[in-house]
């Protein structure tokens, strides 16, 4: 390299037009970064010579500190052309299509997946709807005398409890619903009988939570009013259902079971579907717990202006989180509604 130094004035020139010789062979911006250094970094050309100014004898002084800001100036202007030639060519290469491979796959849309309750929920209530029932919704914000009241279920009713139940502050009467069964009052207000109805959704109560308990939970409820409806129809009606989750027929038990606005209420049991003999699943019982049910209470029926001498019923209430657990060998509810991707991708 000619030495700009030297005071030379046509040496510096010529320093000048090296540098914008390597700065036009350069091909990508990292190759312009490293000439940049080379010239205008803290150990580049344009700073040695700044430095050696003191060196000079006095009367050469000024013209080494003109000849190296000019160096500079020339340096980052080349610098610039440089680069906004780089980047017009790199974009006309992308106009034309070139490193556009045409044969390559398209990348792949990221695709969602229902979630398995929402799975289950609609299978169910394609079930139902095959055998006659509306599918209904209600709101998660409930009012007491939907929740409670209207159900048979008595202030004093342990469920009222604010242990279990979540009331809605300063509202005086709205709580999030801690069962489906308010959609059975919304069905009797808004539909004539008879009637056949199902409704999926969210349940909350004030859980300590486990691996089986949540404040959030799912449950199916269901409700038909007819004449002369009898224990056989609910039966009946629950063998059908369980055929359609496990995709066989299972025997089936009921057991008393007590909830205000059913009379006779039962627990019913089904054969467990995963063993012949006790497993982990049945606690060793070869039976599964699944469904809580009865004839429809005749207090209800008054409520709602049917006169239970005319009109019966039955009402079931299936727990959706606990079918999903079954269904997936899932061993934590919280997993349902945890958001985790890792668990929801599976579905
Ligand atoms: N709603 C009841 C519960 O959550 C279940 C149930 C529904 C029982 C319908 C009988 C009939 O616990």
């Amino acid at each position: 390299m000619s030495d700009p130094a030297s005071g030379d004035p046509s040496s510096a020139a010529s320093t000048l037009a090296q540098a914008e010789a390597k700065i036009a062979a350069c091909d990508d911006l990292a190759a312009l970064k490293a000439v940049e250094r080379e010239y205008l970094g803290k150990q580049g050309v344009v700073a040695a010579l700044l430095a050696s100014i003191g060196d000079q004898p006095p009367d050469q002084r000024r013209g080494v500190g003109q000849r190296a800001n000019a160096l500079k100036q020339g340096v980052q202007q080349a610098l610039e052309t440089r680069q906004g030639a780089l980047a017009e060519a790199r974009v006309a290469s992308q106009r034309r299509g070139e490193g556009f491979d045409a044969t390559l796959p398209p990348p792949r849309p990221e695709r969602g997946s229902l979630h398995p309750l929402t799975q289950v929920s609609r299978e169910l209530e394609d079930l139902f709807q095959s055998m006659g029932y509306h599918v209904l919704d209600g709101p998660e914000v409930e009012t007491d005398y939907n929740n409670f009241e209207a159900l048979n279920i008595s202030a004093d009713h342990p469920a009222r409890d604010s242990h279990d139940t979540f009331f809605c502050e300063g509202s005086g009467h709205l709580v999030m619903r801690t069962h489906t069964s308010p959609v059975q009052i919304r069905a009797l207000a808004q539909l004539e009988p008879p009637l056949r109805v199902v409704a999926a959704g969210k349940c909350f109560r004030q859980e300590s939570t486990d691996a089986s308990h949540d404040h959030t939970f799912h449950q199916m409820e269901g409700l038909v009013i007819d004449r002369e409806i009898s224990v056989a129809h609910l039966i009946g009606a629950m063998k059908t259902l369980l055929r359609g989750i496990f995709h066989r027929d299972l025997e089936v038990r009921l057991r008393p079971g007590y909830f205000p606005f059913v009379e006779p209420g039962f627990e019913l049991d089904a054969r467990c579907p995963f063993c012949e003999a006790g497993c982990r699943v049945c606690k060793r019982t070869r039976w599964i717990e699944l469904l809580p049910c009865g004839l429809v209470h005749p207090n209800v029926l008054r409520a709602a202006g049917l006169d239970p001498d005319e009109w019966g019923g039955f009402a079931f209430g299936l727990g959706l989180s606990r079918l999903v657990m079954l269904r997936h060998n899932i061993d934590d509810l919280r997993h349902l509604l945890g958001g985790d991707l890792r668990f929801l991708e599976q579905f």
